[in-house]
């Protein structure tokens, strides 16, 4: 038994001893900075951690979580393309300290050698994975097609978005927490409860995202506070608010999809926002895909009620913090 603390330093560990130092420098160094940037690594502490949940073992899940964890980054350098995002991490996002080539194509490659470390498992297990992991990332690109989508939409609903959500965010911490399973001969019952539970705890995260792009700390969060307003993404806050909202909604929309310099357009969002209880009302709504996630995480058959209970902390670490 671990805890998350060790996981997270046995994966670093690991991580650490696949540094790569090649050339072209431009292509590689990219890479490195990202993943060096650090983060909070709960996807690959999933793999590692349901790996033990049913073998005792999770040494053997090594390489899948590298594969995650490298994955989740390309996704992230991408994104940050995407959404124009000048801070990562508390950091200078890669397409602004190289340029957006150089993004494009360090992210390729990340997305290949996180391919190239599942050609570690045997055959059979290596298909599984291999399988599991192709449907998740082409799903991670259709969540993010939606939320590119959704910015000059309009009509987006709260199912649309939590189908985006789901899509882009929530289906990887699902995948991270099977892969887990697969490589630690969980039954599939087991596997798919391990699933349904990563899918609500990661639409649960994902709401807990937005929420810290509005109203978190930039130096708690490490990204551009206002970063979703300031590029009009219809988050469950925006969507929360037209619906609450009695009077005002068009002058709302139209100061939402203004082009006015984000220190201005934060504030009086944010106002309008607080007047209908957005952040309670979103709360709220987090807090019921947590209760969902957790009584996923109860149908599990297992004696290692350690891991499990550590599961359900990280859980709700992952929907009450703060960076
Ligand atoms: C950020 O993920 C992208 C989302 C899916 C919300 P994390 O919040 O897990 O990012 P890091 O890896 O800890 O920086
Ligand atoms: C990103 O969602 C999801 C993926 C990277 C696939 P966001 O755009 O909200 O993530 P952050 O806030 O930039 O980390
Ligand atoms: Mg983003
Ligand atoms: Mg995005
Ligand atoms: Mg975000």
């Amino acid at each position: 038994m671990h805890t998350i603390e060790e996981y997270r330093e046995e994966f670093i560990a690991y991580l650490d001893s696949k540094k790569i130092t090649k050339e072209p420098r431009n292509l590689y160094e990219p890479i490195t900075y990202i993943l060096g940037l650090g983060g909070k690594r709960l996807r690959p502490v999933l793999v590692l951690m349901t790996a033990e949940i049913f073998k005792g073992d999770f040494k053997n899940a090594l390489d899948a979580a590298v594969a995650i964890e490298v994955f989740h980054n390309f996704s992230l350098v991408h994104d940050d393309i995407m959404d124009d995002a000048p801070v990562r991490r508390g950091q200078t996002t890669v397409h602004e300290k190289w340029d957006v080539n150089t993004g494009i194509l360090s992210g390729d490659a990340m997305l290949i050698m996180a391919y190239q470390l599942f050609e570690n498992y045997e055959p059979n297990v290596f298909r599984d994975l291999a399988k599991l992991f192709s449907k998740t990332a082409l799903e991670v690109c259709e969540g993010q097609q939606y939320d590119i989508d959704f910015e000059t939409k309009q009509g987006v609903t709260k199912e649309d978005y939590l189908l985006m959500i789901k899509l882009k965010t929530a289906v990887l911490l699902a995948c991270s927490l099977k892969i887990g399973a697969i490589l630690g001969g969980a039954s599939d019952t087991d596997a798919d409860c391990l699933y349904d539970f990563g899918v609500n705890i990661g639409i649960a995260f994902q709401i807990q995202d937005d929420m810290l792009d509005t109203y978190g700390i930039q130096s708690q969060v490490g990204k551009l506070i206002g970063g979703d307003i300031q590029q009009g993404k219809k988050t469950i806050l925006y969507l929360t608010a037209i619906d609450e909202m009695k009077n005002g909604k068009s002058e709302f929309k139209s100061l939402y999809d203004s082009n006015l310099k984000i220190e201005e357009k934060l504030p009086k969002v944010t106002e309008l926002m607080d007047a209908c209880q957005v952040k309670e009302k979103v709360n709220l709504r987090k807090d019921a895909y947590l209760e969902k996630a957790l009584l996923a995480l109860n149908n599990i058959d297992s004696n290692n009620i350690q891991v499990i209970n550590e599961l359900s902390n990280l859980a709700k670490f992952m929907v009450e913090r703060s960076h």
